[in-house]
């Protein structure tokens, strides 16, 4: 079998060329129904792919707005600070995890553990990893839904029209009837999950590779183009002040475990997808290098999507703590009142489902790719499975946002509940746990598999793993407690 070919090359560390593993999995064939070489081409291939996952609606939508919650500036340092401590390490751990076994996450555990002599329970790290990714695209697809709506009115016109007065009641009117409207949701996050099924099912190179490498530069030059005209018309000084002036006495604990796993959610760590995703990874590429990248333009696309919009939110005397909706009712109004609105913001919108699109992605590959291996299922019929059962669940987020719009969690909704048990506890244990594996159960052989002979970066790496990611972690969640 050409996974298990390609590992034994790997950990032989005799090397391997990314054309001569692509050749291997095209010829030797996987199993049935799999036709596509699963090793990524392009040098550049890995790094998009794996900024396409990590930049999404995290950045855009979602890092605003509990930036915004939490009280600003303290915030968005710890959590450039968990970033930079565990984070990059984590994410490295697992490119590596992935790359080194070229397995789904469930097999890549359970043939770690196995190699090393681990305890063989290990593999159940990587089967809730694949069943965080699951949930989170279940709530992801119905947000990634509102971008889509609000691509739609902006290219119709609906922000620009020159009989509506304009103001904030007349944009959170707009996104409360969203809401309000499950018909509305269900086909605008029918059609998103439509559409990240037809690229997963297309494979892994013909249709991820090729999707991603014109889909992440062009959402890049949109954000630059975004980021110029908010800073021109708004006040631009009061938003660098909330983002970068640390008020500690802000700072409570939760906001604190929110940082963390945000953190995590963020560059996409325990959720299975950077290791499913490193699986593809040809074997010349540098995984700290790589991590680095990563983390560097999901860091520069969150701060840039803040400073985006509270240069508006102060400007328009917005609530910067105003929750899931800050996005979408603070733009269209720079979008009414500039030249070329109607296509800025339809342009705006578009880039939006695009980093959601490029993200669902890698969300729902991890599923598909272990249905694949695990049952032997062709792709199609792996990715029509979980699309299908997503797009049941996905009803429960739709449905919680108007008709069961009630707590039934720990006083939150089902929609809140899902996105706070994703980020805040499956990814912090499995963080945690993914950290524990690495710093105690992994050889030196294999991370010199990962990290290359000699390289510095394993001391450090270890370290972390072992004692520093673990213990704080740990302390912080019993402090929660
Ligand atoms: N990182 C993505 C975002 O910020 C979300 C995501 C989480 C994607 C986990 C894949 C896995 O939007």
């Amino acid at each position: 079998m050409v996974f298990q070919d390609a590992t034994a090359f790997i950990f032989n560390n005799k090397g391997m060329s990314s054309s001569m593993s692509t050749k291997n999995a095209t010829t030797s064939g996987w199993k049935a129904g799999d036709r596509s070489p699963k090793i990524w081409k392009g040098k550049l291939t890995f790094i998009m792919a794996a900024a396409g996952s990590a930049v999404g609606l995290g950045n855009l939508w979602k890092f605003p707005y509990i930036a915004g919650e939490n009280g600003g500036g303290a915030f968005v340092l710890v959590y450039l600070a968990f970033i930079l401590c565990f984070g990059i390490p984590l994410l490295a751990a697992e490119i590596g995890i992935g790359r080194s076994t070229r397995k789904n996450a469930y097999s890549a555990f359970d043939s770690l553990a196995e190699k090393t002599g681990a305890n063989k329970h290990w593999k159940k790290v990587g089967g809730l990893a694949i069943s965080t990714s699951y949930l989170i695209l279940s709530f992801y697809t119905v947000v990634a839904g509102w971008c889509l709506y609000y691509f739609y009115i902006s290219a119709t016109g609906r922000f620009n029209d020159p009989a509506q007065s304009f103001d904030k009641s007349f944009t959170s009117g707009i996104f409360e009837a969203l809401l309000a409207s499950p018909i509305s949701l269900i086909i605008f996050s029918t059609i998103f999950l439509g559409m990240t099924y037809a690229i997963v099912t297309s494979g892994v190179v013909k249709g991820i590779e090729k999707t991603i490498n014109w889909l992440m530069p062009s959402m890049m030059l949109m954000l630059t183009v975004l980021i110029g005209y908010s800073a021109a018309v708004g006040d631009f000084d009061a938003a660098v002040e909330f983002l970068f002036m640390p008020d500690f006495s802000k700072l409570t604990l939760d906001s604190i475990i929110i940082a963390l796993g945000h953190s995590f959610f963020t560059l996409s760590l325990a959720s299975a997808a950077m290791i499913t995703y490193g699986s593809y990874m040809p074997t010349d590429n540098s995984i700290p290098k790589t991590a680095f990248a990563v983390a560097g333009v999901d860091i520069l696309v969150a701060l840039t999507a803040g400073l985006a919009i509270f240069p508006l939110v102060f400007k328009y005397g917005l609530e910067p703590g105003a929750g899931p909706g800050l996005m979408f009712i603070s733009l269209p109004l720079i979008f009414n009142d500039m030249p070329y609105g109607q296509l800025f913001g339809s342009a705006f919108f578009f880039m939006m489902f695009i980093a959601a699109l490029t993200s669902a992605i890698s969300l729902m590959e991890p599923t598909v790719a272990w249905l694949e291996q695990r049952f032997n299922w062709t792709r199609n019929k792996s990715a029509a499975l979980t699309t299908l059962s997503l797009w049941v669940v996905s009803l429960g987020t739709v449905l919680s946002l108007n008709e069961w719009d009630s707590p039934i969690f720990f006083g939150k909704t089902l929609f809140d509940a899902l996105d706070y048990l994703t980020a805040n506890v499956f990814m912090t244990a499995g963080a945690l746990a993914t950290a524990i594996f690495c710093g105690f159960c992994l050889k030196q052989e294999q991370l010199e598999v990962m990290f290359g002979k000699g390289s510095l970066a394993i001391p450090s790496f270890k370290f972390t793993m072992r004692y520093l990611a673990p213990l704080f972690v740990a302390t912080l969640t019993l402090a929660s407690i």
